[in-house]
């Protein structure tokens, strides 16, 4: 079955924003409080964007307990016909997995992590024939062993490698949008890193939340209001469509953070 690790964006489970999302956890871009009404407009217009692409949106009812419910990015991986359920890596959204795997387990088959291995999904790129797996905050080391084992029984290699303190996940600052293509935030990483990528495209640092894409193949979806991101991705061959991702911003989330391919 396809997902996450062959860019097929058939399938995109989304989740409505949780009635609580101004307590969603922020840290990194937080400067005002967020809005839960321009956050649930800001989430249709993504759904717009992706059916524009062609991708089928699957809608789960926001969870009232989790704030950040809505970002179902980081509550499964899907590798081939398994989802692979991870224990998010802070404590107030761990568990707003358990009613993701339910959704999933009528489609894919289930494994569920061990105890001590902690991965957020927004930790966890694919890059052409191979995962690459951040350890971050929110993933350690054995949550990026457990996926990597799980990918390699599907005969999918994996790349593990550290995600620098200065961004939430790999994906904050981080995508790869078409075969043989990273964008990636100058500040987070340097040239060395991605050393086995045919092309990089770097985002100036001050611009680098719009690192985080979602592709098409040549058509991208980016967040809107970063000119000079724009003008290299355009530069670079791809379309573009923009979605207004202010309210997200603030509690750290981007794009990607808003759905979990799944066919
Ligand atoms: N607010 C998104 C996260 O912390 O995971």
């Amino acid at each position: 079955m396809p997902g996450t690790f062959d860019r097929t964006r058939g399938r995109a489970l989304t989740r409505d924003v949780s009635p609580r999302f101004v307590d969603a956890v922020s840290s990194f871009f937080h400067t005002r409080k967020p809005d839960l009404e321009a956050a649930r407009g800001a989430q249709q217009a993504y759904f717009t964007a992706l059916r524009a692409h062609g991708s089928e949106v699957v809608t789960l009812p926001a969870l009232e307990e989790f704030p950040d419910c809505s970002f179902t990015e980081d509550t499964a991986v899907i590798i081939d016909d398994k989802a692979v359920i991870p224990n998010l890596g802070h404590p107030s959204r761990d568990g707003e997995q358990d009613s993701i795997a339910e959704y999933l387990k009528d489609y894919f088959e289930i494994e569920k992590m061990p105890e001590d291995a902690k991965l957020d999904g927004g930790d966890v790129v694919f890059f052409d024939e191979e995962f690459l797996i951040g350890i971050s905050t929110r993933t350690n080391k054995s949550g990026a062993e457990f996926l990597a084992s799980q990918s390699k029984k599907a005969d999918i290699d994996a790349r593990i490698f550290k995600v620098p303190q200065s961004t939430l996940h790999l994906t904050t600052v981080f995508s790869s949008p078409r075969p043989g293509t990273i964008i990636a935030a100058e500040g987070h990483f340097e040239p060395k890193d991605f050393e086995f990528a045919e092309e990089v495209i770097w985002v100036p640092e001050e611009e680098g939340y719009a690192a985080n894409t979602i592709g098409y193949g040549d058509q991208i979806i980016m967040a809107e209001g970063y000119s000079k991101t724009r003008e290299l991705l355009l530069d670079h061959g791809f379309s573009i469509t923009s979605v207004e991702m202010e309210e997200f911003r603030e509690v750290d989330a981007s794009l990607t953070c808003l759905s979990v391919f799944i066919g």
